[in-house]
């Protein structure tokens, strides 16, 4: 039996979106991101989304913004602690930009920064925590902003792998200054490529209007503070009039289509997503050579992650040739731990003590998927070839 990562979640409502687009001949952001825009935030009650073409231009885009922003920007130099496993593209735009990145370890069991290591992490150059929630699973973000308010540091939270997850009854994504989603195509939603900076900063907004569109004022309302008086009356000049250094990372009118089909779409298959995770926990919960993911609060499930646990000596090439036999597909921990790749070379970085459980999770950890649609039969071939191999 076949056991894919990942599968389509889109109906024959995403594909009539789509078909509408195409016909309207307006295929370049417009109404229908708008649209999708308002109805994310509103689905995750924050004031603001700005949708780019992929979480990881949410990131690049929300960084640059700290830069720009009117008070205590960020400069090169600062440093930013971060969690040792999480995707590349979270930590990319953090040296694009010159910051000093600190790599805490996670916890074994739910794979998210260990918070009890932020105090040591913390040096007079920080300026930012940046928090990811791994997997679904909801980091303690409660703790993080705790101790970003008590510090004065800004919280930016990735949040590309847990739309729908919640800790004490607040969606994850809405903890951060600055909140980042990615709807590429094996997440909660998908609009093929496709990603939203979520924030309550007005400013911010305004910022990353500008920043996916050039660096341009065109979005931008304008009485914004970030027009700062340098309005032009000359309509020629105020068309093409540049307020910051930007990008070009605006999302296609297509997916903003789908974006608003898929939106609606979203709690049915997170439940769909979490009848599969009892499942799951139900088949690993009781067998302690595997480490499963712990939950913390309410985890959205994106997929199922597996550690062989060190204390029992199951043969990493052994696991992984039998899921292969078994056509049972498998891959790394998110991007790993981070540090173990070559890219790092570039980084001005250090390690906050030790990295132990991220190097753990990154040798001896994989994860299967999880999808929109009952799984039950695939999770039990998986439990059953795994009852083979020890
Ligand atoms: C934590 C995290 N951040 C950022 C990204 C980048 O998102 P995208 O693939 O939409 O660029 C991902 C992608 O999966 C991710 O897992």
């Amino acid at each position: 039996m076949r056991y894919e990562l990942s599968s389509t979640s889109w109906g024959q409502e995403e594909l009539d979106a789509m078909q509408r687009v195409m016909r309207s001949g307006r295929f370049t952001m417009g109404e229908q991101v708008r649209l999708f825009e308002d109805a994310f935030a509103a689905r995750f009650g924050m004031k603001h989304a700005v949708m780019v073409n992929s979480g990881s231009s949410a990131n690049l885009v929300g960084i640059a913004a700290l830069f720009y922003r009117s008070t205590r920007p960020l400069q090169r130099g600062d440093e930013v602690i971060v969690p040792a496993i999480s995707w590349a593209t979270t930590f990319h735009p953090l040296q694009q930009y010159g910051l000093k990145l600190r790599f805490v370890d996670v916890e074994l069991e739910t794979l998210n920064m260990d918070a009890s290591k932020l105090e040591a992490a913390l040096t007079p150059r920080t300026r930012m925590v940046v928090a990811v929630s791994i997997l679904g699973n909801p980091a303690p973000l409660d703790r993080i902003r705790a101790f970003c308010d008590s510090h004065d540091l800004i919280l930016f939270e990735d949040n590309c792998e847990s739309m729908g997850a919640t800790l004490s009854g607040r969606h994850c994504g809405t903890f951060g200054d600055i909140n980042t989603f990615s709807t590429f195509y094996s997440h909660h939603i998908s609009t093929m490529e496709g990603g939203l900076l979520v924030t309550n900063d007005t400013e911010i907004d305004h910022l990353a209007r500008a920043i996916r569109n050039h660096g341009w004022a065109r979005d931008v309302p304008a009485d914004s503070v970030i027009n700062r008086g340098q309005r032009l009356d000359d309509p020629f000049f105020e068309a093409y009039r540049f307020i910051v250094p930007g990008y070009n990372v605006r999302p296609l009118e297509l997916a903003g289509a789908v974006g608003v089909e898929q939106i609606r779409k979203l709690d049915g298959m997170l439940t769909v997503r979490r009848r599969n995770a009892a499942h799951f926990v139900s088949l690993f919960k009781d067998d302690r050579r595997y480490i499963i993911q712990r939950e913390n609060g309410s985890s959205s499930w994106f997929s199922f992650t597996i550690i062989l646990n060190p204390e029992y000596n199951l043969d990493r090439a052994r696991v992984m040739d039998a899921l292969r036999k078994a056509d049972i597909e498998f891959r790394m921990i998110t991007g790993g731990c981070f540090p173990q790749h070559a890219a790092v070379r570039y980084f001005d970085y250090d390690i906050v003590g030790n990295i132990n459980n991220a190097t753990t999770a990154h040798e001896r950890g994989f994860f299967v998927g999880n999808h929109p649609r009952d799984i039950t039969a695939e999770l039990d071939h998986l439990r059953s070839v795994l009852n083979k191999v020890s």
